[in-house]
């Protein structure tokens, strides 16, 4: 085995430190916060699940099931797979937990946590990525999908993020893709395209509307869209949709184009994009997929849910000069000289803690210089400083760290006048 001096996060994989780790906890807790508010109750659910979960839910055919998967076997030899995505692992669970017999449907639930994909690394692209889902399960409304579409639109607003827009379009269902399909097939094989262009038109001719070189662009130009070949049915829910939105002033852009890459979508579908990030521009994505908790073995019910990339949001409001979070700064901090004071600052700071005041303490014996500054760096709006005669006079010097101001007050009362000032 060859030695490391040191060792590095896996290629692709973000590490979140601090500062810029409280942008990361805001973005996640903001975009957690919006669904919470319109009644989505939390699920954790595990990090890896049966590989064939994946490949039945997304889809055999896309990037992320044939490319992208983190699969390996278990010392039974059981294929796993690391989630690439929460929609299918919900589906299970609900499926499982018998969620789907509810009487109270829609079932709302909301899920964060990190995801895998095999992708090439760049910019905003990472292999790890982390994102705030929720998905609202058996009740086929159109004003449905304008509410998960608005609390995205919500969570991305509360945080400060300004220079987005939403884009949505209708994949249509059972009854008008399959002739849309052909009817585009029949457009498609008609151009003159490369082979590998006309094996993907073969398998999924939607991708190739989806296609950025310039002349295949060209090509396509005057492609028959599913939008023009809607059933009756399905433009009718798409028209809803769009009314709930201008109702909600949630801005859109209706884009006909529209390719995501997982399998199981039907009707509404829609991503954010934000300008400012370059080649990975999608900070968000989702759409109704009313066929899948069916394909999984449950109910025949019908879905609709997003999924937010936390990882790109921070990256977004970096991006407009907004970055998120305070960083964690505690209100006071503890300076001890000489060893009972340092315990004695140690109890304070619990009792203090349990009150819900935050507070950190110089560690380490570093003499007063030393831990004023770092009380100076910290942030803290209040020092206390305990000396050995402070101690045998029962008292403290607290510190305004704004002002500079010192005074010594009784140590019996500290906690109090601190929870006062600091409540207030
Ligand atoms: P998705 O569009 O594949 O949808 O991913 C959602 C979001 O996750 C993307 O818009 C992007 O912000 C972020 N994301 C995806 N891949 C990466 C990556 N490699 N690096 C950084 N961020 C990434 C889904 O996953 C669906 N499950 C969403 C959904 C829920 N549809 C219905 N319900």
């Amino acid at each position: 085995m060859t030695k490391t001096s040191s060792f590095t996060a896996p290629k692709g994989v973000p590490d979140y430190v601090p500062p810029a780790s409280a942008e990361f906890v805001a973005v996640r807790d903001g975009l957690i916060r919006a669904a919470t508010l319109a009644g989505y109750g939390h699920v954790e659910l595990p990090i890896f699940e049966e590989t064939a979960l994946f490949a039945r839910g997304v889809g055999e055919s896309t990037d992320v099931v044939s490319k992208e998967m983190w699969t390996f076997a278990d010392r039974n030899g059981q294929s796993f797979t690391l989630r690439p995505e929460g929609t299918a692992g919900v589906m299970r669970a609900v499926i499982q937990h018998g969620l789907d017999k509810s009487a109270q449907l829609p079932v709302k639930l909301v899920y964060a946590g990190p995801f895998f994909r095999y992708e090439r690394p760049q910019a905003g692209r990472y292999r790890q990525l982390q994102q705030v889902g929720v998905e609202a399960i058996g009740v086929d409304d159109p004003a449905l999908d304008a509410e998960v579409i608005a609390v995205a639109d919500a969570g991305y607003r509360a945080l400060g993020l300004r220079d987005f827009r939403l884009e949505i379009t209708s994949l249509g269902d059972e009854t008008c893709r399959p002739q849309y399909r052909e009817l585009l097939q029949e457009f498609l094989f008609d151009l003159p395209l490369d082979e590998e262009t006309r094996r993907r038109a073969a398998i999924n001719p939607l991708r190739v509307l989806d296609d950025k070189r310039p002349e295949v662009k060209q090509l396509t130009e005057r492609a028959p869209l599913m939008i023009d070949h809607l059933s009756e049915s399905a433009k009718s829910h798409f028209e809803q949709v769009l009314g709930y939105l201008d109702a909600l002033g949630v801005p859109y852009v209706v884009n006909p184009r529209m390719v995501r890459g997982l399998d199981y979508y039907t009707k509404t579908t829609f991503e954010f994009v934000h300008d400012g990030l370059g080649a990975q521009s999608g900070i968000g994505g989702g759409g109704r997929y009313d066929g899948l908790m069916a394909e999984l073995g449950g109910a025949a019910l019908s879905g609709i849910g997003f999924g937010l990339g936390v990882d790109r949001t921070v990256l977004a409001l970096r991006a407009e000069g907004r970055p998120a979070g305070d960083t964690a700064t505690c209100a006071v901090f503890g300076v001890p000289l000489g060893d009972a004071a340092k315990q004695r600052l140690m109890v304070l700071a619990a009792q203090l803690r349990a009150a819900g005041i935050g507070v950190d303490l110089a560690y380490g014996g570093r003499g007063i210089k030393g831990a004023m500054k770092a009380a100076d760096r910290s942030g803290a709006k209040f020092a206390l400083v305990l000396g050995d005669r402070d101690l045998a006079e029962n008292t403290v010097g607290l510190k305004d760290m704004a002002t500079g101001d010192q005074r010594q007050v009784p140590l019996d009362e500290v906690a109090a006048i601190l929870v006062a000032d600091l409540a207030g």
